[in-house]
């Protein structure tokens, strides 16, 4: 394979926004119990945070985390997670068939999240509760004093309003999976009179409405068009939930899934703008993809479900736990990809999840914590794809994309930041490197880093990062050279790579 990619760095499209590397802890399995939160773990903090965890997020860069929901929140009383917590109930779960000790809430997540720099973003619960509760939660946490709510947080140990900028209006209200699931014209009412109140609270809060809970959903492009109509003009963002997997040992498909996401992106935006026009609006929707990654989710609603609620409820069971391969890195690392180049649309986006769930970092109860295979392109981007996306045009070949189709073989977005060009690309071919020219940088280009993930020695693309052996993948350096101004480098095959 040979590609260029001819790049601008004069042609600055928009700005990354630091929100689109979020994340996600929803009460579900053990995200929060045994994940971030055991306080009989021997690094637990005095509020009970386990620290080689912490030190793991730290490390991943999240800059918004998604709080408590998920399905979770559907049935979620937020009161039960806040005063002292020897009075906290402990409730049916019953999105997850679990029992919920509401050890951790608001309280204790907030503290969590605010030390770690990293921005909170609250779901309410629209599935069993509604206007009501959700404006006594914006209440209790952000009115300063003086009221009956603000006064309860101040007592409850938190004398300064959490200023909780970002509230999302319920989760995934289209799915028939949802507790208090709804029609799109029964949400978009809920939805517009719930932000209106909200906002009346609180003027400075900026509201994500529940959009499709994915691509396929029957009545996707209906719900959106239905919500905008009923709820644009409160509402600042409009979410877009994706999760991918290998079906079937499809991997031509599932490599290509940046294309879907970029494809359902690109719908979405259009969706936006054709409502835009019919009601006459010049506010700019932001598109939140408040849940994203790859999961393997047949296998949990074919084999894990039944078993799941037809069993006890447990307190902290090992759910969702995905043991990330290498093609699966490479697969986020495009999503990455995806979700960067579309800069101008999405205002942000959370990795689903952040620990144990779906998710980058792995614990084990009393043991050890350690990095999953797509820890690294989220990391890295996080870290680097920063300032914005300027212009590239890529000359390359068509690979199978399964029924995605033909589609490119390799795939690429670039940012700049001060006089540094960062350059995020995916070789899609399992079988043949990419030798790849990056041209249109000024002479006297330098190569700061260059790095790429792809299958290890000794492994294969199925290889993952287990507690036994927490390193097999990583991000290994890649010889890139200058060449009269041109860098050259050669991506292995099925690799995500980074050069800046
Ligand atoms: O992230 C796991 C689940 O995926 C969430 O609870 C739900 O919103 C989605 O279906």
């Amino acid at each position: 394979l040979t590609a260029r990619i001819h790049i601008d760095p004069s042609h600055a499209i928009a700005e990354v926004p630091r929100r689109l590397f979020g994340s996600f802890v929803e009460h579900l399995g053990r995200a929060v119990y045994t994940g971030v939160y055991e306080p009989s773990h021997p690094t637990a903090d005095a509020g009970g945070f386990r620290q080689d965890v912490a030190a793991l997020v730290a490390e991943l860069g999240p800059t918004i985390v998604r709080y408590p929901g998920g399905n979770f929140v559907s049935g979620y009383r937020w009161e039960d997670g806040v005063g002292p917590v020897a009075d906290r109930p402990t409730r049916l779960d019953a999105a997850w068939h679990s029992r919920e000790t509401n050890e951790v809430g608001l309280h204790e997540f907030a503290g969590w999240a605010s030390a770690r720099g990293i921005e909170l973003m609250q779901a309410v619960n629209l599935g069993t509760r509604g206007m009501a509760e959700a404006a006594d939660l914006l209440e209790y946490s952000n009115h300063p004093s003086g009221t009956e709510l603000s006064d309860r947080r101040r007592r409850n140990g938190a004398d300064q309003p959490f200023g909780i900028t970002v509230w999302c209006l319920g989760n995934e209200m289209d799915g028939p999976w949802q507790i208090g699931h709804r029609t799109a014209a029964e949400y978009g009412r809920i939805a517009a009179e719930t932000g209106r109140l909200m906002k009346w609270i609180d003027p400075s809060i900026e509201l994500v409405a529940a959009g499709s809970s994915n691509a396929d959903m029957p009545t996707f492009g209906d719900w959106e068009r239905t919500v905008l109509r009923e709820a644009g003009d409160v509402i600042d963002h409009i979410s877009v939930h994706a999760y991918y997997e290998e079906v079937d040992g499809d991997v031509a498909s599932f490599l290509a899934s940046g294309v879907a996401l970029d494809a359902y992106i690109d719908d979405v935006a259009r969706i936006i703008d054709e409502i835009a026009v019919e009601t006459g609006s010049t506010k700019k929707i932001g598109i939140a993809v408040d849940e994203w990654n790859v999961w393997y989710q047949t296998r949990f609603n074919e084999v894990d479900k039944a078993p799941l609620f037809e069993g006890p409820w447990d307190a902290r069971p090992r759910l969702l736990e995905d043991e990330y391969s290498v093609t699966d890195a490479v697969v986020v690392g495009s999503l990455l990809n995806s979700l960067i180049r579309h800069s101008d649309r999405v205002s942000m986006a959370n990795l689903a999840q952040l620990v144990n769930v779906i998710a980058p970092i792995r614990s084990e109860p009393g043991g050890p914590a350690w990095r999953q295979t797509t820890f690294f392109p989220f990391q890295r981007a996080a870290a680097f794809a920063r300032g914005s996306i300027v212009a590239a045009s890529l000359e390359v070949e068509a690979v199978d994309g399964g029924r995605h189709g033909e589609v490119p073989a390799i795939d690429c977005v670039v940012t700049l930041d001060e006089q540094v060009v960062t350059v995020l690309v995916t070789n899609r071919s399992l079988d043949e490197a990419a030798e790849v020219t990056l041209a249109g940088l000024p002479t006297a280009v330098e190569v700061v880093s260059a790095e790429t993930l792809t299958v290890p020695e000794g492994g294969d693309r199925h290889t993952s990062n287990t507690e036994a052996a927490p390193d097999a993948v990583g991000m290994v350096p890649l010889a890139a050279r200058v060449d009269g101004g041109v860098v050259l480098v050669t991506l292995p095959p099925l690799s995500w790579s980074i050069l800046r």
